[in-house]
């Protein structure tokens, strides 16, 4: 499948650290390497502090890794500094969990969709109601709202006034930082039903952030799970369900799908909380509430190793077969 695409952004090995207490030092990400493609969705599930905001603040170049290189077909935009870092930015965008809510108050719908292609210079202050409303129209709103403020709007519609404002730059990436983790389901469902019908008519790609696995593998069409800022598993989305081989994996997604799945079974559940990203042990970082860890996990760490096409698991289950 992701084969078949065209790659837009690689990351390639990406570190970061950030200083903690004491002289201490967290590890958000540690050795990342995904690849985005051309029209697809790269999903990433984890518990929370496990590192998929960090990792994606770096795709949007808010911060730069420690280790490692972003390549943008084939650029490292690691490196862009001043103007050149600037005009990139408008290629990648971010969508966070309420951004109308990030605006002043006396912002209208129209000046907080308009304001990036302002900044870039792409329109004139004339054309702004016409442009909001014809980008409002695309995400499912009447055009008049362009007129509106966001505090008279319902939290669903403000996010689509934040999925407009990522578009208008016409970006080749777009980003969702848990975007509709604060919606209703009903609405959380319309907006990823927008969102699947814009990626296919403009073959946009997507990071999707989210820690509702069930809903990270409906729209995505690989996806990557993170546990104390490493990739444990990457498997297409479909196969996530019953595909996943990672005992991390299996656990997040028995208990998510279990509805589904067959009650004769026991349930694999994790029961413990993930150590601290400080406290990260030597060998597999899941070992503390893995029920398959052996000697071996608690000395080495496992690197990811290919099992199908498109699917890698980090784990030692895998090296002994
Ligand atoms: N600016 C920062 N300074 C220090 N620690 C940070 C910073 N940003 C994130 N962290 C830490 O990095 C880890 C990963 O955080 P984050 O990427 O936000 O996780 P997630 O989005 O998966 O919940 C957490 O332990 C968090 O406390
Ligand atoms: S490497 Fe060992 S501890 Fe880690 S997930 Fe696999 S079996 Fe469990
Ligand atoms: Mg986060």
């Amino acid at each position: 499948m992701s084969e078949n695409h065209e790659l837009i952004l690689e990351a390639k090995h990406i570190t970061r650290r950030y200083p903690a207490p004491n002289g201490r030092t967290l590890t958000a990400c540690q050795d990342v390497s995904l690849n985005f493609y051309r029209g697809q969705t790269l999903g990433i599930v984890g518990e929370s502090g496990c590192g998929k905001s960090t990792f994606m603040r770096m795709v949007v170049s808010l911060e730069q890794p420690d280790e490692g290189e972003f390549l943008f077909h084939g650029r490292d935009i690691t490196k862009l500094k001043g103007e050149e870092l600037r005009q990139h930015r408008q290629k990648i965008q971010m969508v966070f969990q309420d951004p109308a809510e990030a605006f002043s108050p006396r912002m209208r719908v129209m000046d907080i969709i308009c304001e990036p292609l302002l900044n870039f210079k792409r329109i004139r202050k004339s054309e702004k109601e016409a442009v909001a409303r014809r980008y409002l129209e695309m995400v499912e709103l009447p055009g008049d709202f362009a007129l509106r403020y966001p505090h008279s709007m319902s939290g669903g519609q403000r996010q689509r006034v934040g999925i407009a404002r990522a578009l208008v730059l016409e970006p080749e990436l777009i980003v969702y930082d848990e975007a509709t983790s604060a919606l209703d389901v009903s609405v959380q469902k319309t907006i990823i039903e927008l969102l699947v019908k814009l990626q296919k008519e403009k073959n946009i790609s997507y990071g999707f952030i989210c820690h509702d696995m069930a809903l990270v593998q409906s729209l995505s069409h690989q996806v990557a799970v993170m546990y104390l800022g490493h990739i444990m598993e990457l498997l297409p989305g479909d196969k996530v369900a019953d595909g996943c081989v990672h005992p991390y994996t299996k656990a997040m997604a028995e208990a998510v799908f279990d509805l589904h799945m067959d009650f004769g079974k026991p349930i694999e559940s994790i029961e413990s909380e993930a150590p601290s990203p400080l406290d990260v042990p030597p060998g597999c970082p899941f070992q503390s509430r893995c029920p398959k860890c052996m000697d071996i996990c608690r000395k080495e760490k496992p690197v990811l190793k290919t099992i199908a096409q498109g699917h890698q698991a980090a784990c030692h289950l895998y090296d002994l077969k």
